[in-house]
């Protein structure tokens, strides 16, 4: 039948499977695209040979007893990889066209899938992190309630241990409200003219302190006294800090850590000239396996021996976004048993070549 011909012709130009179930359930045309999925010779076939899955059934089964549309997800593995599939079944009555009973299209959503485990995976990691300071006041406020508050070293050691969970806390929340402040912002580039120089020695001179407690000496060589790259002042400052941090934290102590600032004229990936603002510090070294996750929120190498170091692991996610949003690139690479560099590439202002 020519109508019938057209039809088929029709849904081969969908990318997606499309089938359509007669009402003896079973197959009566199928698309190549749900050939490829689910083999030759679909045609004639009974749906529960090609669909395995009951609530694909049951959809199909639904839009034919009700006459309207009917929506649900499955998932199909495939060498070792796993498809989701939405599928949409709806009635359709085309007697002229030779076509009566169901039509089914089923949509490759993996990807929104995998974005919405991302987004379960991000709620349960922050409530997790939300949970533990809110344990330790639940413990400290049960435990005052049986004290007499004269107690002052009992008094004290309470409200230092309050402290410093509402540091925690107060830290998680500005890092959680950064993080989706620079994701709204990531499309717009910014505009500011700063100088990455500036910025960088303003972080180290903050990091002083923390880098004499820990006996780590700290120095900074740049190509030039200033460097000028379009940026946000705040955002670039808090790349820096962040960076300055982590090599304190987890490089060893009485170590050196490097700060360099230097204008290249060209780089790969870059049409003009580039700021390289790079760290470097004496650790035992980051594995390979572990640098490709290193950005991810809320990531943190050996959990264990993290949790003895301040810190959530949202820090390096901010700085990769950070970085995005400035057009640039973040590198990572490290040496077992030497030591981390990280190193961040900006897009500079052109003008800055001259005045080397
Ligand atoms: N210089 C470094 N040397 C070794 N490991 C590092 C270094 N920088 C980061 N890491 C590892 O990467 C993880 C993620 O770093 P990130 O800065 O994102 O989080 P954090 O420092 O744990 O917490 P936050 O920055 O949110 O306070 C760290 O927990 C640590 O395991
Ligand atoms: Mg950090």
């Amino acid at each position: 039948m020519a109508e019938a011909r057209a039809v088929v012709e029709l849904l081969d130009r969908i990318p997606d499977p499309v089938f359509v179930v007669g009402d003896d359930e079973r197959v009566l045309l199928a698309n190549t695209a749900a050939s490829n999925w689910y083999g030759n010779d679909l045609t004639g076939q009974l749906i529960y040979a090609v669909f395995r899955q009951p609530e694909a059934l049951e959809c199909i089964r639904l839009a034919r007893q009700f006459q309207t549309g009917f929506e649900t997800r499955i998932f199909v593995i495939r060498n070792e990889i796993t498809t989701w599939f939405e599928i949409s079944a709806g009635s359709i009555f085309a007697s002229d066209l030779g076509v009566e009973g169901v039509v089914i299209h089923l949509k490759d959503v993996s990807k929104h899938h995998d974005l919405d485990q991302l987004r379960r995976e991000f709620v349960a990691n922050v409530s997790h992190e939300l949970r533990s300071p809110l344990t330790s006041f639940s413990g400290i406020i049960e435990t005052l309630k049986g004290q007499t508050w004269d107690d002052g070293e009992t008094r004290e050691k309470f409200l230092g241990l309050m402290e410093s969970e509402t540091r925690r806390m107060t830290r998680l929340v500005n890092d959680l409200l950064s993080l989706s402040k620079v994701e709204t912002e990531e499309r717009v580039r910014p505009t500011n003219e700063v100088d990455i120089v500036a910025i960088i020695r303003n972080s180290m001179d903050s990091a002083l302190n923390m880098a004499s407690s820990l006996g780590t000496k700290m120095t900074l060589n740049s190509s030039s006294e200033s460097i000028r790259v379009p940026g946000d002042r705040f955002q670039l400052a808090q790349v820096a800090n962040n960076l300055i941090e982590n090599a304190l934290k987890y490089g060893k102590r009485d170590s050196e850590i490097v700060l360099s600032c230097n204008l290249l004229r060209s780089a790969p990936g870059f049409d003009g000239a580039v700021a390289e603002f790079e760290v470097r510090d004496q650790s035992d070294g980051i594995e390979e396996f572990h640098i490709l996750r290193l950005t991810e929120r809320f990531y943190r190498v050996d959990k264990q021996r993290s949790r003895a170091v301040d810190g959530t692991g949202l820090g390096l996610a901010i700085v990769k976004h950070i970085v995005n949003r400035h057009r640039g690139k973040l590198a990572i690479s490290s040496e077992i048993g030497v030591g981390s560099r990280f190193a961040v590439f900006l897009p500079a202002c052109e003008e800055s070549i001259g005045e080397r």
